[in-house]
């Protein structure tokens, strides 16, 4: 009894760096995405608006995530769709956004905290 309390215990503490976890990344990774100019155009929740009552401009953070959930190479393609824009004559989001498509962001981001970006919007719809 006292040793299953004692495991418990040490269970709990143990545990306790992987839930604190999450939420420091989600703040490091909210600044990365505002200081970045990402936000002016996306959402991270589904459902927002855009400019004057329009669909939003590109599409909510969590959507994509949902989206690309079972596409293998993900990361890597929307990295390189972050750095180098998006084809607006082949639009993944058309009919979904206003936006017609995505410029190049690597005035404004490096590839490499883009590509964790992308990591972290990926996992944005996996259950908590
Ligand atoms: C000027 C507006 C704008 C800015 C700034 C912007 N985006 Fe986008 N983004 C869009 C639009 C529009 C689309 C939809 C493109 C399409 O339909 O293929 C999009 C699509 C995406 C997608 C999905 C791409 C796909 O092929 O499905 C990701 C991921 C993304 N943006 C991440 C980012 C990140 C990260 C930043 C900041 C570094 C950023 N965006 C900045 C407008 C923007």
């Amino acid at each position: 009894m006292k040793s299953r309390l004692l495991s418990l215990l040490a269970l709990s503490i143990t545990a306790l760096p992987v839930w604190a976890a999450p939420a420091a990344e989600d703040a490091a990774m909210l600044k990365l995405a505002t200081g970045s100019g990402c936000m002016t155009c996306h959402h991270i929740e589904p459902g927002a608006k855009g400019p004057e009552g329009l669909a939003p401009i590109g599409p909510a953070w969590r959507d994509v995530a949902t989206k690309y959930r079972s596409v293998a190479d993900a990361q890597n393609q929307l990295t390189r769709t972050v750095m180098t824009g998006s084809n607006p004559y082949s639009s993944h989001w058309k009919g979904k956004v206003s936006g017609l498509a995505m410029p190049p962001n690597e005035v404004a981001i490096k590839e490499a905290d883009a590509r964790l970006l992308v990591g972290w919007i990926l996992k944005l719809d996996a259950p908590k």
